[in-house]
């Protein structure tokens, strides 16, 4: 009998790719467990038109216990993926945050020590959100795990990193999974103790279990009409209405663009491989992009007259810099991401091009809630 793979909240953006993924690639019978939740997936109740026809869809919350109980003992692999995802947003919905993401967590786990299944591998999508601003070097004192810049810095519009024992400023440097735990939201929280509690199950009830902490993943298919998440999306979405990319700080924070296409690379080989079991990997490039280079990169390819704007403001817990050292997936499991940034940006747009007028562009909704809430500055 072909081995059935569920993937919760498969009807989202990375969990879409991976369906089509791993029913292209794969023998796997692939189920689909997502509440549709309106953020992403706007007020009407249907499916999303990217859904491959091939996968079952069953809508439910990974917070209903029987219903997320009835759907996990019918399967034998699980990719969790289902959450709420935007960083800031999370800091005053935090209850919410907290019940998706951690509750959601915690009923998977509970699920699978106390019912009988026979789920044999499960992998969870987790976050470089988890890392706050990763590894630095400091030319006096070598490796550092610099500290979120706090708001006397940040007015001053001093942007960069400084080293937390002499204070000088440091140089980014590829962030390993050693990296010591520094979440600096809510929605960075949940992962770490998504992370944490799978880890810790899976050790005590021998349970496979893998994480994989994804970077900046992009590509076609992400909400373009949520304005909570995706960097890539916020700034299509503002030229696709007209208006000037807006860009905080100076730009010149980076970030590791990963390619939707090599995160379902990496989510087939931690399925295949057992060498993942009980262990966290990154999935990134390795590469730094900066924003400033995104924002003109996609203003160029949409709307060349519609300059951004550097408004020299900053969201309170922002990282400065992050990007990930991917030796450890290239040499466990034999990664190796095949799709540069500007080959990936160019297919994204082909696909934004192709969605018209649909997406209405919430930024400035967006910004007026974080100001309100005095986490934008
Ligand atoms: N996009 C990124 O750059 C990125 C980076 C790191 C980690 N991740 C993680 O990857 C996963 C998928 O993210 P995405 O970018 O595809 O987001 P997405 O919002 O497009 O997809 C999430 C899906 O989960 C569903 N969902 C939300 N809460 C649910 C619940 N309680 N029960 C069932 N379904 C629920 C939503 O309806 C949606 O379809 C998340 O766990 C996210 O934390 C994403
Ligand atoms: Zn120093």
């Amino acid at each position: 009998m072909a081995k059935k793979i569920l993937i919760t909240g498969g009807a989202g953006f990375i969990g879409s790719h991976l369906v089509d993924f791993l029913i292209e690639n794969t023998d796997y019978v692939v189920t689909v467990y997502d509440q549709l939740e309106e953020q992403v997936h706007g007020k009407n109740d249907n499916l999303p038109d990217y859904l491959n026809k091939e996968a079952r869809f069953i809508r439910g919350s990974v917070t209903n216990y029987e219903k997320f109980e009835e759907v996990v003992k019918s399967n034998d692999i699980i990719f969790h993926l289902a959450a709420r995802v935007g960083v800031g947003q999370s800091m005053y919905q935090i209850s919410n945050y907290i019940d998706n993401n951690i509750n959601g967590m915690a009923n998977l786990l509970n699920i699978l020590v106390n019912s009988e299944h026979n789920i044999r591998k499960v992998i969870i999508a987790s976050s470089n959100t988890v890392y706050g601003d990763g590894k630095a070097l400091c030319p006096k004192c070598g490796v550092i795990y610099p500290k979120l810049r706090l708001p006397n810095q940040l007015k001053k519009k001093d942007w960069e990193l400084n080293c937390p024992d002499c204070g000088g400023k440091v140089k980014p440097a590829l962030t390993d999974e050693n990296t010591p735990y520094d979440p600096s939201s809510i929605y960075a929280l949940s992962k770490k103790v998504q992370e944490e509690m799978s880890l810790m199950i899976g050790e005590v009830f021998g349970i496979n279990i893998a994480i994989l902490r994804y970077f900046l993943v992009y590509g076609p298919r992400q909400a373009l009409s949520n304005p909570y998440t995706g960097v890539c999306s916020i700034f299509s979405s503002r030229l696709l209405n007209g208006n000037h990319p807006i860009v905080f700080e100076d730009g010149l924070q980076s970030r590791d663009f990963v390619n939707v296409s090599d995160v379902c690379q990496a989510s087939l080989l931690a399925l295949n491989n057992q060498a993942a079991n009980g262990k966290i990997f990154n999935v990134g490039t390795g590469i730094p992009i900066t924003i400033r280079e995104v924002a003109e990169i996609i203003t160029d390819k949409i709307n060349p007259t519609l300059k951004p704007i550097y408004n020299q403001q900053y969201r309170v817990g922002d990282v400065r810099h992050c990007v990930a050292d991917i030796s450890k997936i290239k040499n466990t499991l034999g990664y190796d991401p095949k799709v540069s940034f500007k080959q990936g940006i160019e297919e994204y747009i082909k696909w934004i091009e192709l969605q018209g007028n649909v997406s209405i562009d919430k930024t400035e909704s967006a910004f007026k809630e974080l100001k309100e809430k005095n986490l934008l500055k």
